[in-house]
């Protein structure tokens, strides 16, 4: 879910809605926004996305220069108006929005009806706003306390926004799991999951860590307090560094088109400064400050989800097969309850585009508690992740705004590459010769990315073929099964149409049994990598009259004999294959979905940062 709010000078709707629209990668199931107008709230809400919510808001005053706003993800209750957020408590003094789960709500809703209140919907959140009021009366606290009172009676992981229509001049607000961030303007204070919302308008912001609570209010400094134990911290305002331009769409139709596009220059952003061909060195401070913890771990293990976890997948062939450490691959969610073996000297990487995935930062908490060094690979600076982790490095992707990954997937194939790359050579088990050689290929990735998006409008054409397919094959081996496995994902994410991805080899297992005339399969067969046993399996697709849609090395003759279509991507290492073969497959899936009429950028059921378990 996405919080926002606002209280200042301005009008707080229009910073509302389009802060609201900034998040909606973060959930689009329902949005609602709560305005003060000087005496009272006015309060609407709606299943759907923000669009729907303005359309919807004509009907109430917009007047106000206090509000909170919310677009939801569900957790708790369908997605109706009902369930959306803000909620009011009983008395209708108090609105509420929250991002996250309060885990033992049965129980205090029982208590809370118990003692006279009703609720009108199924959430988790009414229950917490109607806890804060019955504290703020029984106890007769200000909201500042009675918030923090009532937060040390719930288990959960939230990050919310209250408001007192008794005290207009305030807003209240906390977190633990759940990003929440205060832009901090002149006479102005601007609340929201992350910055997007509120960089036109200030450079300076608050990062609230976990357990932690603000009281914001006008003309006053932001008091900061542990929800714990009282204890006070001090605002550490940070200058963001962040370009509104780069959050927007910049002339494509689409998100996801555009970032499929930067792919050429976030990769070379990613190892800008850190790799240095000319020099024969790998710079990542990162690593450089601990890397007795890499050349001494007994094993990494990687965990993640999504896209990230496939982008792991590819990891552990670089790193096994050029720096010889033992990796295992594992989703944080399976990896967290499922009492795993960890000890001091495994290094695990967690690899997390948002850094606000719930069950990676579980997985990360576990590892941490049993002695192991965490490094965290992600894009978002500052994310959660980013911060629980004991060391990381940054893809430097640039915002994804797009549900399904792209550009930081790439990246982070780069950045892992490039960490095994290092170790590869503090190990010993490469020579300088093949490091220098790895070096300087990896620096024609970016032109060689280039090159493969040029088969663009041949790839439409493909798609086209392909895009009223009920299910579709992709199978890749070695280095590529991991693409393989992404291709898939990336047309089930967005275009709805059943996928799945197998290494090559296997299809004979199992998927063999589904092949006909009717089922495209996308066969990825680069020269290097296991080149003539795809070559054989290409055979088994054909003489069970399956389409075949291969990705070849430029100039391959052998397989375009074979198949329906190819496209072509430039040479490279082996290692280095992903990063090329990963870019038609992403096109595909974009044409594919465009061509279905699917909404691309916000596929149903989807979120961008999914921070609930
Ligand atoms: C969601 C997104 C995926 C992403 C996954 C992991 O499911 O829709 O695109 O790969 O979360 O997210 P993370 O931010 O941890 O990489």
């Amino acid at each position: 879910c996405g919080i926002v709010g606002y209280i200042g000078h301005r009008d707080a709707y229009p910073i509302i809605i389009k802060g609201l629209q900034r998040l909606e990668y973060r959930g689009y199931d329902s949005a609602g926004v709560a305005l003060f107008d000087g005496s009272d709230i006015n309060l609407v809400k709606t299943k759907g996305k923000v669009e729907d919510l303005n359309n919807k808001a004509k009907t109430i005053s917009q007047k106000g220069s206090v509000g909170i706003g919310h677009t939801r993800w569900a957790t708790h209750g369908v997605p109706n108006d009902v369930n959306s957020h803000p909620h009011y408590s009983n008395s209708g003094d108090l609105v509420i929005i929250h991002n996250g789960i309060i885990e033992n709500y049965e129980s205090i809703k029982k208590e809370l009806i118990k003692r006279g209140y009703s609720f009108i919907s199924d959430t988790d959140t009414e229950v917490l706003v109607n806890l804060i009021e019955e504290v703020k009366k029984t106890e007769e606290v200000k909201l500042g306390q009675a918030v923090q009172i009532a937060l040390n009676q719930v288990v959960g992981a939230y990050a919310i926004a209250v408001f007192d229509r008794k005290k207009p001049d305030e807003i209240v607000v906390a977190k633990l799991g759940s990003p929440l961030a205060i832009g901090v303007g002149e006479d102005e204070f601007f609340i929201a999951s992350d910055a997007s919302p509120f960089i036109e308008f200030t450079n300076n912001a608050v990062y609230l860590e976990d357990e932690e609570m603000a009281i914001i209010r006008l003309g006053k400094e932001i008091k900061l307090r542990k929800i714990k134990n009282d204890a006070v911290a001090y605002p550490r305002i940070l200058e963001l560094q962040m370009n509104l331009e780069e959050i927007e769409k910049g002339g494509y139709d689409h998100f996801m088109l555009k970032e499929i596009y930067e792919q050429p220059r976030a990769i070379k952003d990613t190892y800008r400064g850190r790799l240095l061909a000319d020099q024969g060195i790998i710079r990542m401070a990162g690593i450089d400050q601990n890397l007795e913890k890499f050349m001494n771990a007994n094993r990494i293990i990687i965990v993640a989800c999504g896209t990230s976890w496939h982008a792991g997948l590819v990891a552990e062939y670089i790193f096994e097969d050029l720096a010889r450490i033992p990796v295992e691959v594992e989703y944080a969610s399976e990896f967290r309850y499922r009492n795993p073996v960890i000890t001091e000297k495994d290094v695990l990487i967690a690899i997390s585009q948002s850094g606000e995935t719930a069950d990676t930062l579980a997985a990360i908490k576990l590892a941490k508690e049993k002695g192991a060094f965490v490094f965290g690979v992600c894009n978002v600076v500052g994310s959660s992740i980013a911060r629980e982790s004991d060391a990381g490095a940054y893809t430097h992707a640039g915002p994804e705004i797009g549900v399904a990954s792209t550009k930081a997937f790439t990246t982070q194939i780069t950045v892992l590459t490039l960490l095994a790359l290092k170790l590869a050579k503090e190990k010993g088990t490469f020579s300088q010769t093949k490091f220098h050689e790895f070096l300087t290929e990896l620096e024609t990735i970016p032109d060689k990315v280039e090159k493969a998006l040029e088969s663009n409008p041949l790839i439409e054409i493909i798609s086209n073929v392909y895009k009223d397919s009920t299910n579709c094959l992709y199978l890749g081996r070695g280095y590529n099964f991991p693409v393989a496995l992404e291709g898939a994902l990336k047309l089930k994410e967005i275009s709805y149409i059943h996928a799945e991805g197998y290494p090559a080899a296997e299809m004979k297992h199992g998927p063999i049994a589904l092949i006909d005339d009717q089922m495209p399969v996308f066969v990825i067969a680069t020269k290097k990598g296991h080149y003539e046993k795809v070559v054989s399996n290409i055979q088994e697709i054909k003489s069970r009259k399956g389409k075949i849609i291969a990705i070849v090395t430029e100039g391959d003759e052998q397989v375009k004999e074979l198949a329906d279509h190819v496209i072509e991507v430039p040479e490279t290492l082996e290692s280095l294959t992903p990063l090329l073969t990963t870019i038609p497959l992403q096109l595909l899936s974009y044409h594919i979905a465009v061509m279905r009429g699917c909404n691309v950028d916000q596929p149903r059921n989807l979120a961008k940062s999914v921070t609930v378990e």
